[in-house]
């Protein structure tokens, strides 16, 4: 998408599963107000690949046959979402986007970074203006989501070891892309972590701190 087209603000967040982050995306989006998305989904096609992806053994795909159905998914989620709330000069807070790619395909799962990178520049080239990482505790993060029992437990399967590795990859996103990438303590109650996402966007919205 080239810059001229984007006239609203691209928020993502990321983190392990469990950490927090759907709760904090949805109470960022109801504050700003902003339209609030989600990946995998966040447009029709783009919610039947996801049952694809979440649903089944871990062994199911292949880190490589996942890194095309996520990018397939993106690349819809991309077209009919994200780019027209942009274009429309929205506000769009999506819950995962492709820094999920980059840290579970690329870095925890498999070795396959360049590979994400090429296919991300090929067929997405969008990043987000701003993305908060909700940094967490990979044993209380876990014991979170599985309680939740959703059906939707493939990657949360993958185990503790994972989320540890998880956890690093997001961190050292935190530290390749410094200006666009903030770190929040998850560890704390959901509204003291919510009124410290909600200052630090409102900060970047009204173009007070870019750092
Ligand atoms: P994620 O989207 O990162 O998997 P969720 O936002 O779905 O995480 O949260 C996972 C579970 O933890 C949910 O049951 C949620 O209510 C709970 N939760 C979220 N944030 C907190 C918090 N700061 N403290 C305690 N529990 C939380
Ligand atoms: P999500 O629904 O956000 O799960 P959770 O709420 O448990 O964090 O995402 C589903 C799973 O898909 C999650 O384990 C992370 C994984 N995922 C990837 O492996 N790569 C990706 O590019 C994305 C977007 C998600």
């Amino acid at each position: 998408m080239t810059e001229h087209a984007r006239r609203g603000v691209f928020i993502s967040f990321e983190g392990i599963d469990g950490s927090g982050k759907s709760t904090q995306a949805r109470a960022l989006a109801a504050a700003l107000p902003a339209q609030l998305t989600r990946e995998p989904g966040g447009s029709e096609g783009a919610e039947e690949i996801r049952r694809l992806l979440v649903e089944g053994a871990a062994s199911r795909w292949s880190a490589e046959t996942e890194i095309l159905l996520f990018t397939a998914a993106r690349r819809d989620h991309l077209e009919k979402t994200i780019a027209p709330a942009l274009k429309a000069g929205s506000v769009i807070v999506s819950d995962r986007f492709a820094d999920s790619t980059r840290v579970y395909q690329g870095a925890a799962r498999a070795a396959l970074r360049a590979k994400v990178d090429q296919l991300h520049e090929a067929m997405i080239g969008l990043e987000p203006d701003l993305t908060f990482v909700i940094d967490m505790d990979p044993e209380i993060a876990l014991r979170r989501g599985l309680a939740r029992d959703s059906g939707e437990d493939r990657f949360e399967s993958l185990g503790l070891d994972f989320q540890h590795k998880l956890r690093a990859g997001f961190l050292a996103l935190a530290q390749e892309y410094p200006d666009r990438v903030r770190v929040i303590d998850g560890s704390r109650a959901v509204d003291a972590v919510a009124a410290d996402v909600q200052e630090q966007a409102r900060r970047f919205l009204s173009g007070g701190s870019h750092v």
